[in-house]
C-alpha cells in the first residue's frame, strides 16, 4: 500500500512480543521494508529486570516473522543509552543494507513509577536516559547517514498521550515524552533541509506488556480490579475501545512513505478521538 518495497527501517525497541515495536516491524515488513530489529536484547543494569526487556532469542524470532513475509531482517542488540552501541546500530544497518530510510525511535521505559514527592532520582535518569536520550543519539547517528548518503529519511518517534497531558506518579515519563516532542520539532526545523522529515506518533493505552504493567499499577492505586479499571478506559474513549499495536504501526507506515511527503514536525495522536491537542 505504502510502497516501501527497497528501503531499509531500523526499529529500537523492537524485540519484545506484543510490543509496539514488533508491530511496527511487522507492519514495515508487510510493506516490503527491510527490517533491522533493535532492542537491549537482555537484562543490563539494576534497573532493568528481565520481565521489561525483549531478550535476544524474541529478536531472533522477530526477525524470522519479519523474513516470513518476504523481506529481509536482521536483529542488532543496541542499549539506546551507549553512543557507541546507537553509532554500531546504523553502521552495522548501513553494511548489510546499504543505507537506511527509516528510524523508529519506539524504545521506552514506562514502569518506574512513583508518587512525586518519593520519586527517586535513579528512576528519573533511568527513564529519561532511555526515552530521550536514547532518541537524541539514535537520531544523530542516523542523520549524520541520511546526510552523507543525501538519500533524505523520515525518523519517527514514538511518544504518547503523556507528551500531551499529565499522568500522576509518571514525572520522569510525562517529561521524557514532552521532551520527545521538542526534539521531533527541532529535529524537524534543522534537518528538512536534507530531505529528512521527523514526526512523532502519540497512542494512548495499549495493552503490551508494558501496558498490561501499567494496568495492574493504576488499578492498584485506585482500588479497583483490572478488569473494571480497562473497562473504565475504553468508556472514556469516543470509540469505546483501547488501542491495538498495529493502529500505531499503520500511522508509523504511513509517516514512513511518501504518502506524508509534507509532513514534518507533527505529533499525531492516535488514541481513538481520547487526545485533541
Ligand atoms: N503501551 C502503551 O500504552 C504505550 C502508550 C504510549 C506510548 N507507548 C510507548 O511505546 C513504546 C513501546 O512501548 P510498549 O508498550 O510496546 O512496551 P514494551 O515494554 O513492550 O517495549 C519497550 C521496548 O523497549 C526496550 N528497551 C527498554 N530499554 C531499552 C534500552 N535501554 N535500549 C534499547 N531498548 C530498550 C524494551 O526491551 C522493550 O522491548 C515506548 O516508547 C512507550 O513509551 C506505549
Amino acid at each position: 500500500m505504502y510502497s516501501l518495497k527497497g528501503k531499509t527501517a531500523i526499529v529500537t525497541g523492537s524485540g519484545r512480543h506484543a510490543g509496539i515495536g514488533e508491530a511496527i516491524a511487522l507492519r514495515l515488513a508487510e510493506e516490503g521494508c527491510n527490517v533491522v530489529i533493535s532492542d537491549i536484547g537482555k537484562a543490563k543494569g539494576n534497573e532493568f529486570t528481565d520481565e521489561h526487556i525483549g531478550t535476544t532469542s524474541e529478536m531472533d524470532e522477530i526477525v524470522q516473522a519479519c523474513e516470513n513475509l518476504g523481506t529481509k531482517a536482521i536483529a542488532i542488540p543496541c542499549d539506546v543509552r551507549i553512543t557507541k552501541d546507537c553509532e554500531n546500530l546504523v553502521n552495522q544497518s548501513v553494511k548489510t543494507f546499504g543505507q537506511v530510510d527509516i528510524l523508529v525511535n519506539n524504545a521506552g521505559v514506562g514502569y518506574l513509577m512513583e508518587a512525586f514527592t518519593e520519586f527517586k532520582e535513579e528512576s528519573w535518569d533511568a527513564v529519561l536516559d532511555v526515552n530521550l536520550k536514547g532518541a537524541f543519539l539514535c537520531s544523530q547517528a542516523v542523520a549524520r547517514q541520511m546526510i552523507a548518503s543525501k538519500t533524505g529519511g523520515s525518523i519517527i518517534n514514538i511518544a504518547s498521550q503523556a507528551a500531551k497531558s499529565g499522568f500522576p506518579f509518571a514525572a520522569a515519563y510525562t517529561a521524557s515524552k514532552h521532551g520527545l516532542i521538542g526534539l521531533t520539532r527541532s529535529n524537524a526545523v534543522e534537518l528538512g533541509t536534507f530531505g529528512i522529515r521527523v514526526n512523532a506518533v502519540c497512542p494512548n493505552h495499549i495493552t503490551t506488556g508494558l501496558g498490561h504493567w501499567q494496568n495492574k499499577f493504576f488499578s492498584d492505586k485506585l482500588g479497583l480490579d483490572y478488569e473494571t479499571y480497562l473497562q473504565g478506559i475504553k468508556d472514556r474513549n469516543p470509540l469505546k475501545r483501547t488501542g491495538l499495536v498495529d493502529d500505531i504501526a499503520k500511522a508509523v507506515a504511513f509517516l514512513a512513505s511518501d504518502q506524508s511527503s509534507y509532513i514534518t514536525g507533527e505529533a499525531m495522536n492516535v488514541t481513538g478521538g481520547e487526545e485533541y491537542h
